[in-house]
């Protein structure tokens, strides 16, 4: 394992993914100051300028069944929520599927990669990526979701490289806890930080969308969606809209 620093790279997810392929073992981490080709979900652009942001990723071997590896993004929102309120005192929103806000704008995100080697999970890349510095306004414009940044929001520096830490120990401590004792106590944490239980949303999975009321997160991280005609949706992954 280790930890591979890139001053500038394509992806994370991408160079952790071939390190993976070559036999890279659980652990192994990959970070950089600036991403080329950084990459969001549903094939949009994480925009990652030199020194503006964390951009990691963590190669994992998890002993766990393809349905239940969305899991693993909540526990990767978890700890990135965690590293945030250690870092700035101020307690984040984690808003499913990937995303943590403060005050409604987006401050990180991550794209968890799953890799099947028949039926069985081969191996996860989980990558994060946590707006530090605010981004150049000529990228903010076609975001989704209105960004803002650590030391923008709480007034002072942070150091990267102790939110890396930061990161590191809260996704190693749940990493841990969710191998040794399952999944509940992480799913409890994250509907601590999560104020999305209880609400009515439109959520659009690849172009359909559903409507209800968010009853609850399954036990393997499914969002739990009940449309007003008493049908209950089982959401693996998708954008609230
Ligand atoms: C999203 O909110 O759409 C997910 C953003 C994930 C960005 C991170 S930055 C580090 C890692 N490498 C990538 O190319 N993407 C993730």
């Amino acid at each position: 394992c280790g930890v591979h620093y890139l001053p500038s790279v394509g992806s994370t997810n991408l160079e952790a993914m071939q390190l993976a392929f070559s036999g890279a073992p659980e652990g192994t981490v990959v970070v950089a100051d600036e991403q080329t080709g950084g990459r969001g979900r549903q094939g949009r652009i994480w925009h990652s300028p030199a020194g503006c942001g964390l951009y990691v990723s963590v190669v994992l071997r998890p002993d766990i069944a393809p349905n239940e590896a969305p899991i693993i993004t909540l526990l990767t929102n978890v700890a990135a929520a965690e590293a945030v309120h250690e870092m700035t005192g101020i307690l984040p929103v984690c808003k499913w599927p990937n995303d943590v806000l403060i005050d409604g704008c987006k401050v990180a995100g991550n794209l968890t990669e799953i890799f099947l080697s028949g039926d069985v999970v081969s191996h996860i890349i989980s990558g994060a990526g946590i707006n530090v510095r605010p981004l150049p306004k000529r990228l903010v414009a076609d975001l989704r979701t209105a960004p803002c940044s650590l030391e923008e929001t709480a007034g002072k520096s942070i150091s990267r490289v102790e939110l890396l830490q930061a990161y590191l120990v809260r996704y190693e401590y749940w990493y841990l806890l969710v191998k040794e004792q399952g999944f509940a106590l992480l799913l409890t944490r994250w509907k601590e930080l999560t104020d999305v239980v209880g609400k009515e949303l439109t959520v659009e999975v690849r172009g359909e969308t559903f409507q209800g009321t968010v009853t609850d997160v399954s036990t393997d991280g499914m969002l739990l969606l009940q449309s007003s005609d008493g049908v209950e949706h089982r959401l693996f992954s998708g954008d609230i809209l």
